[in-house]
Protein backbone atom coordinates (compact mmCIF):
# COMPACT_ATOMS: atom_id res chain seq x y z
CA UNK A 1 0.00 0.00 0.00
CA UNK A 2 0.91 3.57 -0.51
CA UNK A 3 -0.27 6.26 1.13
CA UNK A 4 -0.20 9.84 -0.22
CA UNK A 5 3.07 11.42 -0.31
CA UNK A 6 1.40 14.79 1.01
CA UNK A 7 0.75 12.87 3.76
CA UNK A 8 4.05 11.39 4.61
CA UNK A 9 5.14 14.74 6.13
CA UNK A 10 2.41 15.51 8.03
CA UNK A 11 2.17 14.76 12.27
CA UNK A 12 -0.64 13.65 13.59
CA UNK A 13 -3.02 16.79 15.76
CA UNK A 14 -1.92 16.24 19.40
CA UNK A 15 -4.89 16.32 21.04
CA UNK A 16 -5.26 17.27 25.45
CA UNK A 17 -5.02 13.80 26.76
CA UNK A 18 -8.69 12.50 27.78
CA UNK A 19 -9.30 12.65 31.87
CA UNK A 20 -9.57 8.17 31.90
CA UNK A 21 -6.83 8.29 30.29
CA UNK A 22 -4.65 10.11 33.33
CA UNK A 23 -6.47 8.47 35.78
CA UNK A 24 -5.90 5.37 34.86
CA UNK A 25 -1.90 6.28 33.98
CA UNK A 26 -1.40 7.86 37.46
CA UNK A 27 -3.90 5.91 39.92
CA UNK A 28 -5.82 9.30 40.49
CA UNK A 29 -9.35 9.27 41.40
CA UNK A 30 -9.24 13.56 40.06
CA UNK A 31 -8.08 14.68 37.70
CA UNK A 32 -9.26 17.95 35.92
CA UNK A 33 -8.55 18.90 32.23
CA UNK A 34 -7.19 22.44 31.77
CA UNK A 35 -5.90 21.32 28.09
CA UNK A 36 -8.59 21.84 24.97
CA UNK A 37 -10.53 25.10 26.04
CA UNK A 38 -13.74 23.43 26.83
CA UNK A 39 -16.15 25.58 29.11
CA UNK A 40 -15.88 24.63 32.40
CA UNK A 41 -19.48 24.95 33.39
CA UNK A 42 -20.60 22.43 30.84
CA UNK A 43 -22.99 23.02 28.14
CA UNK A 44 -26.52 25.30 28.55
CA UNK A 45 -29.60 22.93 29.86
CA UNK A 46 -31.78 24.15 26.96
CA UNK A 47 -29.26 22.59 24.50
CA UNK A 48 -29.02 18.90 26.44
CA UNK A 49 -32.63 18.61 26.38
CA UNK A 50 -32.50 19.58 22.47
CA UNK A 51 -30.72 17.20 22.14
CA UNK A 52 -31.58 14.29 24.22
CA UNK A 53 -35.08 14.68 22.12
CA UNK A 54 -33.55 14.99 18.95
CA UNK A 55 -31.74 12.01 19.98
CA UNK A 56 -35.74 10.32 19.15
CA UNK A 57 -34.94 10.65 15.40
CA UNK A 58 -31.28 9.20 15.08
CA UNK A 59 -32.40 6.53 12.96
CA UNK A 60 -33.06 8.74 10.22
CA UNK A 61 -30.20 10.84 8.81
CA UNK A 62 -29.68 14.73 9.92
CA UNK A 63 -31.09 17.29 7.65
CA UNK A 64 -28.35 17.91 5.29
CA UNK A 65 -29.22 21.96 5.06
CA UNK A 66 -29.12 22.52 8.47
CA UNK A 67 -32.59 24.41 7.82
CA UNK A 68 -33.21 24.89 11.19
CA UNK A 69 -29.74 26.26 13.06
CA UNK A 70 -29.62 27.75 10.10
CA UNK A 71 -32.45 30.56 10.24
CA UNK A 72 -31.88 30.91 13.60
CA UNK A 73 -28.08 32.01 12.65
CA UNK A 74 -29.46 34.26 10.19
CA UNK A 75 -31.49 36.04 12.36
CA UNK A 76 -29.33 36.06 15.33
CA UNK A 77 -26.55 37.43 13.22
CA UNK A 78 -28.65 40.02 11.27
CA UNK A 79 -27.59 38.32 7.55
CA UNK A 80 -29.07 35.95 5.06
CA UNK A 81 -29.51 31.88 5.25
CA UNK A 82 -27.26 31.65 2.47
CA UNK A 83 -24.45 33.24 3.82
CA UNK A 84 -23.82 29.83 6.40
CA UNK A 85 -22.38 26.50 5.67
CA UNK A 86 -21.90 24.22 8.28
CA UNK A 87 -19.12 22.10 9.81
CA UNK A 88 -18.16 18.62 11.82
CA UNK A 89 -17.02 21.51 14.30
CA UNK A 90 -14.59 24.62 12.92
CA UNK A 91 -11.99 21.38 11.96
CA UNK A 92 -14.29 20.51 9.38
CA UNK A 93 -14.93 23.57 7.95
CA UNK A 94 -10.73 24.56 7.98
CA UNK A 95 -10.23 20.92 6.34
CA UNK A 96 -13.03 21.41 3.87
CA UNK A 97 -11.14 24.88 2.85
CA UNK A 98 -8.18 23.20 1.97
CA UNK A 99 -9.56 20.85 0.31
CA UNK A 100 -11.22 23.23 -2.16
CA UNK A 101 -8.26 25.55 -2.17
CA UNK A 102 -5.29 23.95 -1.82
CA UNK A 103 -2.90 21.49 -4.25
CA UNK A 104 0.51 20.78 -4.88
CA UNK A 105 2.34 23.95 -5.22
CA UNK A 106 0.21 26.69 -3.86
CA UNK A 107 0.89 28.37 -0.54
CA UNK A 108 -0.82 29.10 2.58
CA UNK A 109 0.22 32.25 5.09
CA UNK A 110 -0.76 31.81 8.59
CA UNK A 111 0.88 33.33 11.99
CA UNK A 112 3.52 31.33 13.65
CA UNK A 113 2.78 30.06 16.51
CA UNK A 114 -1.31 29.51 15.59
CA UNK A 115 -3.81 26.83 15.53
CA UNK A 116 -2.03 24.05 14.26
CA UNK A 117 -5.02 22.68 12.41
CA UNK A 118 -4.29 25.21 9.17
CA UNK A 119 -1.18 23.83 8.51
CA UNK A 120 -1.83 20.00 9.13
CA UNK A 121 -4.92 20.53 6.47
CA UNK A 122 -2.59 22.84 3.97
CA UNK A 123 0.01 20.30 4.10
CA UNK A 124 -2.54 16.86 3.56
CA UNK A 125 -3.36 18.77 1.00
CA UNK A 126 0.06 19.07 -1.25
CA UNK A 127 0.51 22.66 -0.33
CA UNK A 128 3.38 25.08 1.46
CA UNK A 129 2.36 26.18 4.56
CA UNK A 130 3.96 29.91 4.78
CA UNK A 131 4.60 30.76 8.77
CA UNK A 132 5.28 34.36 9.73
CA UNK A 133 6.60 34.39 13.58
CA UNK A 134 5.09 36.29 15.76
CA UNK A 135 6.50 39.75 17.47
CA UNK A 136 8.11 39.52 20.64
CA UNK A 137 5.14 39.59 22.82
CA UNK A 138 3.91 37.01 21.26
CA UNK A 139 1.44 38.80 18.96
CA UNK A 140 0.91 39.80 15.19
CA UNK A 141 -0.82 42.01 13.34
CA UNK A 142 -2.31 40.80 10.20
CA UNK A 143 -0.41 43.58 8.08
CA UNK A 144 2.72 41.33 9.04
CA UNK A 145 1.73 38.65 7.22
CA UNK A 146 1.05 40.36 3.83
CA UNK A 147 4.60 40.79 2.71
CA UNK A 148 4.37 36.97 2.60
CA UNK A 149 1.88 36.89 -0.24
CA UNK A 150 3.59 35.88 -3.60
CA UNK A 151 1.59 34.68 -6.71
CA UNK A 152 0.88 31.15 -5.51
CA UNK A 153 -0.55 32.35 -2.05
CA UNK A 154 -4.14 31.04 -2.41
CA UNK A 155 -5.69 31.14 1.55
CA UNK A 156 -4.31 33.32 4.44
CA UNK A 157 -5.14 32.42 8.04
CA UNK A 158 -5.77 34.53 10.53
CA UNK A 159 -6.87 33.43 14.33
CA UNK A 160 -8.40 36.03 16.51
CA UNK A 161 -8.10 35.77 19.24
CA UNK A 162 -5.20 33.72 18.21
CA UNK A 163 -4.75 29.92 19.81
CA UNK A 164 -2.50 29.44 21.92
CA UNK A 165 -1.48 32.80 23.10
CA UNK A 166 -4.58 34.41 23.15
CA UNK A 167 -3.63 37.52 22.30
CA UNK A 168 -6.53 39.93 19.47
CA UNK A 169 -5.82 42.30 16.90
CA UNK A 170 -7.61 45.02 16.64
CA UNK A 171 -10.70 46.35 14.20
CA UNK A 172 -8.04 48.92 12.90
CA UNK A 173 -5.60 46.42 12.27
CA UNK A 174 -7.59 44.61 10.27
CA UNK A 175 -9.29 46.86 7.86
CA UNK A 176 -5.92 47.93 7.12
CA UNK A 177 -5.22 44.50 5.85
CA UNK A 178 -7.94 43.86 4.24
CA UNK A 179 -7.64 47.41 2.33
CA UNK A 180 -4.06 45.56 1.28
CA UNK A 181 -4.90 42.26 0.68
CA UNK A 182 -5.42 41.20 -2.89
CA UNK A 183 -9.08 40.04 -3.99
CA UNK A 184 -7.93 36.26 -5.48
CA UNK A 185 -6.80 35.19 -2.23
CA UNK A 186 -9.29 33.70 0.22
CA UNK A 187 -9.06 35.43 4.10
CA UNK A 188 -10.05 33.01 6.66
CA UNK A 189 -11.12 34.88 10.10
CA UNK A 190 -10.84 32.28 13.00
CA UNK A 191 -13.15 33.65 15.41
CA UNK A 192 -13.92 30.51 17.27
CA UNK A 193 -13.11 32.54 20.70
CA UNK A 194 -15.31 35.67 19.55
CA UNK A 195 -17.78 35.42 22.41
CA UNK A 196 -15.13 35.73 24.72
CA UNK A 197 -13.76 38.76 22.23
CA UNK A 198 -16.49 40.17 21.47
CA UNK A 199 -16.99 42.39 24.62
CA UNK A 200 -13.18 43.89 23.85
CA UNK A 201 -14.47 47.55 22.01
CA UNK A 202 -11.24 47.47 19.51
CA UNK A 203 -12.18 44.02 18.95
CA UNK A 204 -13.11 43.75 14.76
CA UNK A 205 -16.69 43.51 12.97
CA UNK A 206 -15.51 41.13 10.77
CA UNK A 207 -19.51 40.64 9.39
CA UNK A 208 -19.18 43.93 8.47
CA UNK A 209 -16.73 43.55 6.51
CA UNK A 210 -19.18 40.84 4.33
CA UNK A 211 -21.37 43.58 2.80
CA UNK A 212 -17.75 44.46 0.20
CA UNK A 213 -16.09 41.81 0.22
CA UNK A 214 -16.37 37.84 -1.42
CA UNK A 215 -12.54 36.37 -0.71
CA UNK A 216 -13.49 36.13 3.29
CA UNK A 217 -14.49 33.15 5.51
CA UNK A 218 -15.35 33.44 8.64
CA UNK A 219 -15.08 30.76 11.30
CA UNK A 220 -17.23 30.65 14.39
CA UNK A 221 -17.89 27.43 16.65
CA UNK A 222 -20.28 26.20 18.92
CA UNK A 223 -17.32 24.01 21.13
CA UNK A 224 -16.38 26.77 23.65
CA UNK A 225 -18.28 29.15 25.06
CA UNK A 226 -21.65 27.19 24.42
CA UNK A 227 -19.99 24.08 26.02
CA UNK A 228 -20.74 21.62 22.99
CA UNK A 229 -17.31 20.60 21.81
CA UNK A 230 -18.17 16.48 22.11
CA UNK A 231 -21.43 17.27 19.42
CA UNK A 232 -18.89 18.83 16.57
CA UNK A 233 -20.94 22.03 15.09
CA UNK A 234 -19.01 24.92 13.68
CA UNK A 235 -20.34 27.29 10.76
CA UNK A 236 -18.36 29.22 8.62
CA UNK A 237 -19.95 32.79 7.32
CA UNK A 238 -18.90 33.88 3.77
CA UNK A 239 -20.56 35.27 0.79
CA UNK A 240 -23.08 33.10 -1.15
CA UNK A 241 -20.88 32.25 -4.35
CA UNK A 242 -17.79 31.59 -1.69
CA UNK A 243 -19.48 29.10 0.19
CA UNK A 244 -21.62 27.35 -3.09
CA UNK A 245 -17.94 26.40 -3.88
CA UNK A 246 -17.12 24.66 -0.02
CA UNK A 247 -20.61 22.98 -0.53
CA UNK A 248 -18.84 21.12 -3.06
CA UNK A 249 -16.96 19.33 -1.30
CA UNK A 250 -18.84 18.82 1.99
CA UNK A 251 -20.33 15.78 3.55
CA UNK A 252 -23.61 15.97 3.34
CA UNK A 253 -24.78 14.51 6.50
CA UNK A 254 -21.76 16.39 8.35
CA UNK A 255 -23.48 17.73 11.76
CA UNK A 256 -25.74 15.05 13.18
CA UNK A 257 -29.34 16.02 14.15
CA UNK A 258 -28.32 16.04 17.99
CA UNK A 259 -26.19 18.72 17.32
CA UNK A 260 -27.78 20.79 15.32
CA UNK A 261 -30.54 21.32 17.84
CA UNK A 262 -28.43 21.34 20.53
CA UNK A 263 -26.75 24.18 18.78
CA UNK A 264 -30.32 25.90 17.95
CA UNK A 265 -31.19 26.09 21.64
CA UNK A 266 -27.62 27.30 23.12
CA UNK A 267 -27.50 30.20 20.73
CA UNK A 268 -30.54 30.82 22.48
CA UNK A 269 -29.84 30.49 25.92
CA UNK A 270 -28.63 34.13 26.68
CA UNK A 271 -28.62 33.17 30.65
CA UNK A 272 -25.93 30.36 30.26
CA UNK A 273 -23.79 32.47 27.87
CA UNK A 274 -23.59 35.62 30.38
CA UNK A 275 -23.05 32.93 33.33
CA UNK A 276 -20.17 30.98 30.88
CA UNK A 277 -18.56 34.39 30.86
CA UNK A 278 -19.01 36.21 34.04
CA UNK A 279 -17.14 32.60 35.47
CA UNK A 280 -14.10 33.07 32.82
CA UNK A 281 -13.61 36.64 33.90
CA UNK A 282 -13.35 35.66 37.68
CA UNK A 283 -11.41 32.82 36.89
CA UNK A 284 -8.87 35.33 34.50
CA UNK A 285 -8.56 37.75 37.49
CA UNK A 286 -7.22 35.20 39.25
CA UNK A 287 -4.81 33.28 37.49
CA UNK A 288 -3.48 36.98 36.47
CA UNK A 289 -3.06 37.51 39.39
CA UNK A 290 -1.86 34.43 41.16
CA UNK A 291 0.88 34.37 37.92
CA UNK A 292 1.65 38.06 38.68
CA UNK A 293 2.64 36.78 42.34
CA UNK A 294 4.36 33.80 41.14
CA UNK A 295 6.69 36.47 38.98
CA UNK A 296 5.68 34.75 35.84
CA UNK A 297 4.88 36.64 33.00
CA UNK A 298 1.25 35.92 30.33
CA UNK A 299 0.31 36.60 27.31
CA UNK A 300 -3.01 38.93 28.16
CA UNK A 301 -5.55 37.24 27.06
CA UNK A 302 -9.07 37.40 24.96
CA UNK A 303 -10.00 34.05 25.16
CA UNK A 304 -10.82 31.32 28.00
CA UNK A 305 -7.13 29.90 27.98
CA UNK A 306 -3.74 31.59 28.90
CA UNK A 307 -0.54 31.41 28.13
CA UNK A 308 1.73 31.51 31.45
CA UNK A 309 5.74 31.23 30.70
CA UNK A 310 6.91 29.14 33.27
CA UNK A 311 10.53 29.88 32.66
CA UNK A 312 11.24 25.99 33.14
CA UNK A 313 11.27 23.20 30.59
CA UNK A 314 7.62 23.39 29.28
CA UNK A 315 7.47 19.61 28.62
CA UNK A 316 8.61 19.02 32.24
CA UNK A 317 5.95 20.52 33.60
CA UNK A 318 2.86 19.53 32.31
CA UNK A 319 4.30 15.85 33.24
CA UNK A 320 4.73 17.28 36.49
CA UNK A 321 1.12 18.68 36.27
CA UNK A 322 -0.38 15.59 35.41
CA UNK A 323 1.18 13.54 38.20
CA UNK A 324 -0.98 15.97 40.20
CA UNK A 325 -4.33 15.57 37.97
CA UNK A 326 -4.16 18.60 35.99
CA UNK A 327 -4.17 18.37 32.43
CA UNK A 328 -2.85 21.19 30.49
CA UNK A 329 -1.32 21.82 26.94
CA UNK A 330 2.68 22.26 27.13
CA UNK A 331 4.85 24.73 24.77
CA UNK A 332 6.74 22.39 23.55
CA UNK A 333 3.90 20.69 21.42
CA UNK A 334 2.63 24.40 20.48
CA UNK A 335 5.52 25.88 19.14
CA UNK A 336 6.29 28.21 22.61
CA UNK A 337 8.65 26.79 24.46
CA UNK A 338 8.44 27.58 27.94
CA UNK A 339 5.12 28.04 28.19
CA UNK A 340 2.12 26.00 29.31
CA UNK A 341 -1.29 26.98 27.36
CA UNK A 342 -3.90 26.54 30.44
CA UNK A 343 -7.77 26.32 29.66
CA UNK A 344 -9.39 29.10 32.67
CA UNK A 345 -11.50 26.68 34.70
CA UNK A 346 -13.95 27.35 37.35
CA UNK A 347 -12.33 29.25 39.84
CA UNK A 348 -12.08 25.89 42.47
CA UNK A 349 -9.93 23.96 39.45
CA UNK A 350 -8.05 27.55 39.06
CA UNK A 351 -6.93 27.36 42.69
CA UNK A 352 -5.81 23.79 42.68
CA UNK A 353 -4.08 24.67 39.51
CA UNK A 354 -2.02 27.44 40.76
CA UNK A 355 -1.38 25.43 43.94
CA UNK A 356 -0.25 22.27 41.97
CA UNK A 357 1.87 24.62 39.44
CA UNK A 358 3.72 26.65 42.34
CA UNK A 359 4.53 23.15 44.14
CA UNK A 360 6.04 21.68 41.24
CA UNK A 361 7.77 25.49 40.31
CA UNK A 362 9.55 25.02 44.28
CA UNK A 363 11.00 21.84 42.85
CA UNK A 364 12.57 22.68 39.23
C1 LIG B 1 -8.60 28.77 16.87
C2 LIG B 1 -9.39 27.53 16.80
N1 LIG B 1 -10.04 27.23 15.67
C3 LIG B 1 -10.77 26.13 15.56
C4 LIG B 1 -10.87 25.23 16.60
C5 LIG B 1 -11.67 23.98 16.38
O1 LIG B 1 -12.80 23.97 17.11
P1 LIG B 1 -14.01 23.01 16.77
O2 LIG B 1 -13.59 22.11 15.67
O3 LIG B 1 -14.30 22.28 18.02
O4 LIG B 1 -15.12 23.93 16.34
C6 LIG B 1 -10.22 25.47 17.79
C7 LIG B 1 -10.28 24.52 18.90
O5 LIG B 1 -9.54 24.52 19.84
C8 LIG B 1 -9.45 26.66 17.90
O6 LIG B 1 -8.78 26.94 19.02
Amino acid sequence: MQIKKTLAQVAPYAPGRPIDEIKRQFGLSEVVKLASNENPLGASPKALVAAGKAMQDVFMYPDPNAYSLRQALASHLNLQPENFIFGTGSDGLIELVCKTFLAEGDESIMPDPSFSLYELNVLANGATPVKVALNKNMQYNPEMLLSAITPKTKVIWLCNPNNPTGGMYTEKEQLSFFEKVPENVLVVVDEAYYEYAAGNADYPNSLALLKDRKNILILRTFSKIYGLAGLRVGYGIGDSHLLAELEKARPPFNVCSPALAAAEAALEDEDFLNQSLKANKEGKKYLEEAFTEMGLPFVKTSTNFIAVDTKKDAKTVYEALLTKGYIVKGGHVLGMPGYLRVTIGTLEECKGFVEALSSILQTL
